[in-house]
């Protein structure tokens, strides 16, 4: 963040007390915030009875004897499934509607909690019928079709873990989280729509699924496909079977069975500072309770009158926890839709709000950004007047889209919901409580009751008003990470070392202001925000550095008005290659490179070719003055170069 936005936000001024009619019929009061105060672990208990299903209660709450390795919950038995779908038609809402689907190209399907829990029924017959038993990985690689939620659930149901990867990503990305969960299934489909085109899935699935550079084959044995665009896919015997012809030979009836508490979950992977991504862990009762308790108070839920959408794809945490297990453990009926905000028109997003009638938005500030810039009277020319209520997640939202959010698109009543959180977390940790707080355009404000976050110094000392420190959890909470998979070395290290085993270090910086509320500041280690999806600079340096082109490669985050940061490479080429009237082309290909050997998310938006880059005299590269250079910035201090004149050298090679 530039020091320019920080002077902005430091002078924000605007407040949004919430209305009288709002406060009356808000689901959180403030005596959550008093009960969590008073007794938290009793707090978290209470939750999760009153907000799940217990095949078997649990007697103890939290088990924090070894930490950073928490048990919550740890005797009780659930199954995460049932709580999401089987009983609700128990309850007798089984006529309710759980899923609107809108399809990218106008096709639509609706599933009551009925359906839906009959089609998960069938999927679970079907995972067993393949061999997945409880504890195996499955993969799961889908456009966001109604499929996606009913596979994950399937999978809960029979206690199985799955690893959504986001259809985003390429072969190479899918095989190591293959590999790295050793899967023994795929769930795919022939392909998805995006952009008004069709584009193809199932080859990318039989890419990776190649023996690898050394011969290996992979771990899994079968693929399922699910058929949605029809396009044509090749076909291994044996291993691949069409989602459709199996279904249609299981049985209906499945029981869902009880699973301990800590039976995992999913395993979600994320961008770390090295290049490798993490398969963060989740697991069962603890994670259910935090994200319904959550969603509930959040989003001020009413399961009998809400329509809700979260615009996520379930290829990203926030479609974990805010598309299939928080809505659907509240009994939520929710809208999610498979394409992009611009298709076939740019008031798509408003279309899909007015034909449902959708009251919570759920959104990333990225999407407001771009929505901002295409003007008000996109919005303008559809009914939004049923939205009482508006969330953004993913990244800091400047005031200005803040306030222009709930003017544009909330009518200038609805109160904005700026939800700070991490795969990590599993659920959301800083929020306002809708009928409650006194919103503020730009800040996430304070802890959800049950949570505890303070800013610290370096010296673990809680910093001043106003003064820069690092946001960190003291306590345990129900759905924070259990580990790394398989690696529990990465796991003590990266979050639980800097302060001991007991503080998570969550890598974002922040400041109180005076209020005591919280103010995110961006991340301080080498992870990027772009367009709220993270990304790591090594990740991308160690795919540039693996083109045969590239001798070294540095990665920044540099800010961009739309997607927060955008990637921005600088490359010195080996010598044979780097003829000057090929750089353009270079740049291409490297672009190119990177969108093909992690996904296109990755694609770096500028790659310079330099001659040099700046180091210190321990060799390490100042990410620092790169970020000044892509950001058009005066250069900062360079005294601790080990050249000082690189930077003239790059600044002019530039030009
Ligand atoms: C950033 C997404 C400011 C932050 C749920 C965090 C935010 C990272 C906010 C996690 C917010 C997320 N304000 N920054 N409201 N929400 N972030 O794992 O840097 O994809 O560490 O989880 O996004 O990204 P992740």
């Amino acid at each position: 963040m530039t020091v320019n936005n920080i002077d902005n936000l430091l002078h924000e001024t605007r407040r949004f007390p919430p209305s009288d009619e709002f406060a009356e019929q808000a689901v959180a009061t403030r005596e959550l915030y008093d009960a969590a105060r008073a007794d938290r672990e009793g707090f978290w208990a209470d939750q999760a009875k009153t907000l799940l299903h217990w095949h078997k209660p649990f007697t103890q709450t939290l088990d924090w004897s070894n930490p950073p390795f928490a048990k919550w919950f740890d005797d009780g038995e659930l199954n995460v499934a049932y709580n999401c779908l089987d009983r609700h038609v128990e309850a007798g809402n089984g006529d309710r509607i759980a899923l609107h689907w809108e399809g990218e190209p106008g096709d639509d399907k609706s599933f009551t909690y009925a359906e839906l829990t009959a089609e998960v029924k069938k999927a679970a017959n079907l995972l067993t019928a393949l061999g997945v038993k409880q504890g195996d990985r499955v993969a799961i690689y889908l456009p966001l079709i109604p499929e996606a939620v009913i596979a994950m659930l399937a999978v809960a149901r029979i206690g199985a873990v799955h690893s959504v990867v986001f259809g985003g990503f390429s072969a190479e990305s899918l095989r190591s989280r293959i590999d790295d969960a050793e899967a023994v299934l795929v769930i795919t489909a022939d392909g998805g729509y995006r952009k008004g085109k069709a584009f193809p899935l199932k080859p990318t699935v039989d890419k990776a699924l190649e023996n690898d550079a050394d011969g290996n084959p992979s771990t899994v044995k079968n693929v399922l496909v699910v058929e949605r665009t029809k396009g044509d896919v090749d076909w291994q015997h044996g291993r691949d079977l069409w989602w459709h012809d199996e279904i249609a030979q299981v049985d209906a009836e499945h029981v869902a069975k009880p699973f301990p508490a800590e039976n995992p979950l999913f395993i979600l992977y994320t961008s770390g500072t090295t290049g490798k991504p993490k398969g963060i862990l989740h697991t069962s009762g603890g994670y259910l309770t935090q994200v319904a308790y959550t969603h509930k108070n959040v989003f001020d839920l009413k399961p009998e009158t809400d329509v809700y959408w979260s615009t996520a794809d379930v290829g990203w945490i926030t479609g974990h926890s805010y598309v299939v297990y928080g809505p659907l453990a509240n009994g939520a009926t929710e809208v999610i839709y498979e394409g992009t905000p611009d298709t076939p028109h740019p008031g798509r997003w408003w279309e899909i709000i007015q034909k449902y009638k959708v009251s919570i938005l759920y959104a990333a500030p990225t999407a407001i950004r771009t929505f901002m810039k295409l003007g008000r009277q996109i919005p303008q020319q559809f009914d939004l007047s049923s939205l009482r209520l508006l969330g953004s997640v993913g990244e800091p939202i400047n005031p200005e889209a803040w306030v222009w959010y709930r003017d544009v698109i909330g009518g200038g009543t609805t109160p904005v919901v700026d939800t700070w959180w991490q795969t990590e977390t599993g659920a959301i940790m800083i929020s306002a409580m809708p009928g409650v707080t006194t919103l503020k355009p730009g800040s996430a404000q304070v802890p959800v009751p049950g949570v505890s976050i303070d800013i610290v110094d370096e010296r673990f000392r809680t910093t001043e008003p106003d003064q820069g420190g690092l946001l960190v959890v003291t306590q345990p909470w129900p759905s924070m990470l259990r580990g790394i998979w398989g690696d529990d070395e990465r796991f003590v290290e990266t979050y639980w070392s800097k302060f001991g085993p007991t503080t998570y270090f969550a890598g974002d910086g922040a400041r109180y202001d005076k209020d005591g509320d919280i103010w995110l500041m961006g991340r301080v280690d080498d992870v990027m925000n772009v367009s709220g999806h993270r990304l790591s600079t090594a990740e991308i340096e160690s795919s540039l550095v693996s083109h045969p082109m590239v001798a070294e490669a540095a990665v920044v985050g540099a800010s961009d008005e739309t997607t927060g940061q955008a990637v921005v490479a600088f490359v010195i080429t080996r010598a044979s290659q780097a003829d000057a009237a090929a750089h353009e082309d270079a740049a291409n290909v490297l672009r190119a490179h990177v969108a093909a050997q992690i996904g296109a998310i990755a694609r770096p938006r500028q790659i310079f070719i330099v001659a040099e880059l700046p180091k210190t005299r321990s060799g390490k590269i100042m990410r620092r003055l790169l970020r000044d250079v892509a950001e058009g910035r005066e250069i900062g201090d360079t005294t601790t170069l080990a050249d000082t004149m690189v930077m003239q050298t790059i600044s002019k090679s530039m030009r």
